[in-house]
């Protein structure tokens, strides 16, 4: 077991990690580029088709940064010693109740699946591990926080997925297994071990979402074996590319960014600009935004999970439950038009998006013109239309290039984003090069 007494640990380790952690400052973690993979094998489509249809998950970034209050890259950004640093596990204290309100929520807000930080950069494990006792058992809470969350996403029938940081700013092994033979042993051991407990201590796990394998690449991670153990621990879980190998999906952060030829993909993103509670960051995202997010992730083959990060009690900011329930009232009645969703491959319009399930279209319109809204370049007939949040039908017109619908209300009769449902004769497919090239011009002489 790597023992850390709080106060003492770092006198003894503090000027032999110096050197190592100066020479780390040379290769920052975000230059880091994760590898892709190619088409879904037979095996993957089986072990990922609940995810594919779930599209919505939540990412719940919760350790003693939350404490910190300044975003979970605060240790390294502050460049604060150790021995501070462990100093707020007397402010960790999340409530038992905690998560079953984040499970709540993310269930309200038409999520499937949750992701919780198990451990983040900062080394500290939210679980009763025997591999240090730098854990919630321990200190802070003295409680298994995994265990909970893993209980409270059961209760609300929501899938769990963790989240593991390979990079650690804590163990005294984290940088200088980069050079050190006997450290990285060490290391890659006390690594793999953490996450075989995870991987056998709580059930069946869903998702094992690896994050910044900085500073060792597979072979040293020994990464192949890592999946490996994990896939003969948990046959069924799907696992990301953070772990310098391709793994069953990919990980845009912060954007949208479909991966090509059927491979998975999954954009996560904050609610406002931190993972981690930071309390003065106030920059949220509307429900619209967000909404119009998870349309073009469904749209375009993708997942979106989206992040909270608790407080220190680990209660959610008063913001992001605000949002969250917002989404989840319009997921009540829109919610299937995301769930299950196909690639779609209409796309453009300057007020609204799509997302399809076979021959159906939804057309999401988030900047209401009123009266009428059209669609260019439709390839398939429209046999009807209608308005989701109604019944209403909706008259449709078409020639080759336009696409109509009209009498439609002034107001937008839902918020903040419109739904209506399009029964083509066909898959629907848009071919806007067409209309510029062909619709006709101007007569001579107009
Ligand atoms: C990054 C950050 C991290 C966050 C993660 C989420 O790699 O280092 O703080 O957990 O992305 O995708």
């Amino acid at each position: 077991m790597q023992d850390f007494p709080l106060l003492r640990r770092d006198l003894l380790l503090g000027a032999a990690a110096a050197p190592a952690l100066l020479a780390a400052a040379s290769a920052p973690a975000a230059a880091q580029v994760e590898p892709t993979g190619g088409p879904p094998t037979p095996e993957q489509r089986r072990r990922m088709a609940w995810w594919h249809e779930a599209k919505f998950g939540m990412f719940i970034h919760f350790g003693l940064y939350a404490a910190h209050q300044r975003h979970e890259w605060a240790m390294e950004m502050e460049a604060i010693p150790v021995s501070e640093y462990q100093r707020l596990t007397a402010l960790y204290n999340p409530a038992p109740t905690a998560a079953r309100a984040w499970a709540r929520l993310a269930k309200a807000a038409g999520m499937k699946y949750m992701v919780l930080t198990s451990k983040h950069h900062e080394g500290f494990c939210n679980w009763d591990t025997k591999l240090t006792n730098y854990n919630s058992v321990q200190y802070g809470p003295r409680r298994d926080v995994i265990r909970e969350f893993v209980d409270a996403a059961r209760e609300e029938g929501l899938r769990v997925g963790f989240y593991y940081s390979l990079m650690d700013w804590h163990h005294p092994d984290g940088a200088r297994c980069a050079d050190d033979l006997q450290a990285r042993r060490r290391f890659v051991d006390y690594t793999h071990g953490l996450i075989r407990e995870l991987m056998t201590n709580y059930g069946k796990i869903d998702i094992l979402w690896y994050d910044v394998s900085w500073p060792l690449d597979a072979a040293g991670w020994e990464s192949e074996k890592m999946n490996q153990m994990v896939f003969g621990l948990q046959p069924d879980i799907i696992v990301n590319n953070r772990n310098s190998l391709p793994g069953d999906f990919s990980t845009p952060e912060q954007r949208i960014a479909a991966e090509r030829g059927g491979r998975a993909w999954e954009s996560c993103m904050t609610l406002n600009d931190s993972w981690g509670y930071q309390r003065a960051d106030d920059n949220w995202k509307t429900p619209r935004t967000i909404i119009r997010n998870l349309i073009t992730c469904a749209r375009d083959g993708g997942n979106y999970l989206l992040n909270i990060g608790p407080q220190p009690d680990g209660g959610i900011p008063a913001p992001s439950v605000r949002v969250l329930t917002e989404v989840g009232d319009w997921m009540k009645a829109n919610g299937h038009t995301i769930h299950g969703a196909e690639p779609c491959r209409v796309t453009r319009s300057a007020y609204a998006n799509f997302t399809r399930k076979g021959n159906t279209l939804y057309m999401h319109v988030h900047f209401w013109p009123g009266s009428d809204v059209s669609i260019s370049g439709l390839k398939v007939r429209v046999l009807s239309a209608k308005l989701l949040k109604t019944g209403a039908s909706i008259a449709v017109r078409q020639d080759p290039y336009r696409t109509h619908l009209t009498g439609l209300p002034d107001y937008a009769p839902d918020s903040p984003v419109t739904t209506i449902a399009l029964e083509c004769d066909g898959e629907p497919v848009q071919d806007t090069d067409s209309v510029r090239i062909n619709k006709p011009r101007a007569g001579v002489g107009l």
